[in-house]
């Protein structure tokens, strides 16, 4: 039998205060995904740097890939890596996608202070049941809860769907009452992935469905709403990559300004995997171009790492305005 953690014992919070404290102060707290040491790291060393709260964010494919146990140790260790530097912020472990009771359940009891359960691919019956089911669970052990209603395209390894459906306003009420999550993720036109939008060099995307958006806000307010597939598929990193040889054409995402206006709004997560993996992979791309000679892994993750910071800190800083409220 593998032992229970409590998310309290290893310094992380659930996301109750931060969105309450985002709702109050119109920005949105950044959720960041990771599978590995240096994007942890990363992440959290920008966080602290510009004072912002942070989500770390756990797919089921990422649990597979650093080993769920050793998440546990990952997630400990960088709250104490981080006591000393400047004061903490507050940190949240959270499961990313969770598709079962199961995988939710397990993550709670291995010290996750948060969980999604994505049941948007599900009768809303079905999407219903299986939410509330988590909800029971996480809730006896104070851990949060983000559901989803309507379904995000794209295709991102597990995490897929052919099309996308927007989320339908007039569900959302029902959806509250029979679950009683504590988030709500929403589809507004946003995707997984790097290649968001089918658009021709020059042309604009089309924006966000803004209007389903404040219809949810109308009917649930004050409510904290979640934007998954929110990265700008930062166009620099992109070129970096094509440069030195990578193959990322027509790779597009979601414009800041589009980002900046949902932050300002009840939207108070907004999920970035995407920027963090271009950011890093620009970086070794160069590296590897330029010193082909260089095989010290410290050599080229150490500058992907350092380039993640600078990511964190700008997308905090000047895109989600998380930036400086601790
Ligand atoms: O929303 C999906 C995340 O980007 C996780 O992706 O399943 O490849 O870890 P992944
Ligand atoms: P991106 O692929 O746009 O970074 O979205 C990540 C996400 O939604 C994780 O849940
Ligand atoms: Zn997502």
């Amino acid at each position: 039998m593998t032992e229970t953690t409590r998310y309290k014992d290893l310094g992380l919070v659930n996301t109750k205060e931060m969105f309450k404290k985002a709702m109050a102060g119109k920005y949105a707290i950044p959720a960041y995904n990771f599978n590995n040491m240096e994007q942890l790291q990363g992440i959290v060393i920008g966080c602290v740097e510009s004072r912002s709260p942070v989500i770390l964010q756990v797919s089921g494919g990422a649990r597979k890939y650093a080993n769920e146990v050793f998440l546990k140790y990952m997630a400990m260790g960088v709250v104490q890596m981080m006591k000393g530097p400047g004061g903490s912020v507050p940190i949240a472990l959270h499961l990313d996608h969770g598709d079962s009771f199961e995988i939710a359940k397990s993550c709670i009891d291995s010290g996750f202070s948060s969980v999604m359960l994505d049941g948007s691919h599900h009768s809303f019956e079905e999407n219903a049941k299986l939410t509330k089911q988590v909800v029971e669970y996480a809730h006896e052990r104070d851990v949060t809860v983000e559901g989803e209603l309507g379904v995000l395209a794209g295709i991102e390894d597990e995490v897929s769907s052919e099309t996308s459906h927007y989320t339908k306003p007039e569900e959302v009420e029902k959806f509250l009452e029979e679950t009683g999550v504590d988030s709500l993720a929403i589809s507004i036109g946003t995707s997984h992935g790097a290649y968001k939008f089918k658009v021709k060099p020059g042309e604009q995307v089309p924006p966000l469905r803004f209007d389903i958006l404040e219809e949810v806000e109308r009917r649930l307010p004050g409510f904290p709403i979640v934007l998954h597939g929110a990265s700008t598929v930062i166009p620099e990193y992109v070129e970096m990559i094509n440069r030195y040889g990578g193959k990322m054409d027509n790779a597009v995402g979601i414009p800041e300004e589009q980002l900046r206006k949902a932050a300002a709004s009840a939207v108070c997560k907004i999920n970035i995997d995407s920027d963090g993996r271009l950011a890093m992979t620009a970086i070794i791309r160069k590296i590897f171009a330029e010193n082909p000679a260089e095989f010290d892994p410290r050599k080229y993750l150490g500058p992907a790492r350092e380039e993640l910071v600078k990511m964190v800190k700008y997308k905090n800083e000047k895109v989600l305005g998380s930036a400086g409220k601790y």
